[in-house]
């Protein structure tokens, strides 16, 4: 079905095809029937549940962080049988991110660039797309980035203030130090910088697990482009600081054996060339930290057996985004099946 709708998706422009399926999401979130009615049509699996982070996940594949910004696509995108959803980045002021074009397909390539800056309508639309109540039935990661305009030195108060705004809602809490395209945002992975970062957050996070009386894991989304001696600093400052375990990885910034014409875009790269990079990443993370900081595998899963491999490799969960750009709908069944 979808060899046949994906041709013309593809005619359209990558962020109105990407916002007529976000709508589409958020149509199907809107009545319980029509939910049903997808995961019908899909022949959506149950799948097994799993524990991660001290959190029942309903499988082990979700929606990874970008494609649902606002938090306004993700009960529909449960339909499709994801067992979680991670909506942002969401940033504390509404922001417009970079000038369009920043979406590039890279159809030779299965992957896609992009730079767009953490377009974001702010705390405040995310938490009336959200309401008062955590929602049920999915696990909820909400991923916190800072404004491109707060200087990096008062960065923490910016990812502080998203913690308390966003506790009450969210399953989990996903720092984002990674995105190449908010400038210098990426020095706050580096040891002393994640580390000051990493206190206050998980201070505030603590506060809001005994307000709240429930535990709210926080995990780190890191870049496939850390050095060794940046990913020790990193892993150093995670398990140093009560952080829960690690998002692996962003888009990389690297640019290996493209053959697209869109391939000197500027932005970060995803999708298929990004898999080696970002499934060598996780064995590095599990050898270093001999298996005991628990991972999320995301980056270049476009088939059911990159997810394995990337389970295999110390996974608990994996993510998707470019995959279903190129893939379709069905992924997310495809690696319940092979994963349950
Ligand atoms: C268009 C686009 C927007 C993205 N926006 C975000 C974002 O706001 N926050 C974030 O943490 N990651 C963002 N990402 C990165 C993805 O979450 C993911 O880590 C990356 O694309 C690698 O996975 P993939 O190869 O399955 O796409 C974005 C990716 C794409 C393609």
């Amino acid at each position: 079905m979808y060899d046949l709708i994906r041709p013309l998706l593809f005619k359209l422009e990558p962020e109105v095809a990407h916002a007529a399926s976000l709508k589409a999401m958020q149509l199907v979130g809107t009545s319980s029937m029509a939910q049903a009615m997808v995961r019908t049509m899909l022949g959506v699996p149950r799948g097994q549940p799993v524990d991660f982070c001290g959190l029942r996940f309903p499988n082990r594949v979700g929606v990874a962080a970008g494609y649902d910004k606002d938090g306004q696509g993700w009960r529909g995108l449960t339909s499709l049988g994801f067992g979680h959803v991670e909506i942002g980045t969401v940033t504390p002021r509404p922001q417009a991110g970079n000038p369009k074009p920043r979406v590039f397909r890279l159809v030779e390539d299965r992957s896609v660039i992009n730079r767009m800056g953490f377009p974001s309508g702010g705390a405040d639309l995310m938490e009336r797309h959200l309401g008062p109540d955590r929602p049920g039935g999915v696990v909820l990661g909400i991923n916190i980035g800072k404004n491109k305009d707060t200087p990096l030195e008062e960065a923490a108060g910016d990812y502080e203030t998203l913690v308390y705004r966003f506790a009450t809602h969210a399953d989990y809490l996903a720092v984002n130090v990674s995105s190449p395209n908010t400038p210098n945002l990426r020095r706050l992975q580096h040891r002393d910088a994640l580390s000051g970062l990493l206190k206050t957050v998980v201070k505030a996070r603590d506060a809001e697990v005994q307000r709240l009386g429930r535990q709210i894991p926080v995990l780190v989304k890191i870049a496939p482009d850390l050095t060794d001696e940046q990913l020790d600093g990193a892993l150093d400052a995670i398990t140093g600081n009560g952080v829960n375990g690690v998002i692996a990885t962003n888009t990389t910034i690297a640019r290996d054996g493209l053959r697209s014409r869109f391939a000197s875009e500027k932005g970060g790269l995803s999708g298929a060339a990004l898999t080696t990079r970002s499934a060598a990443m996780i064995d590095d993370i599990w050898k270093r930290t001999e298996g005991k900081l628990p991972i999320i595998g995301v980056g270049g899963i476009m088939s059911a057996d990159d997810a394995k491999a990337r389970l295999d490799a110390g996974a608990t969960l994996v993510q998707v985004y470019t995959g279903l750009i190129y893939q379709g709908p069905g992924l997310a069944g495809e690696i319940i099946r092979a994963t349950s």
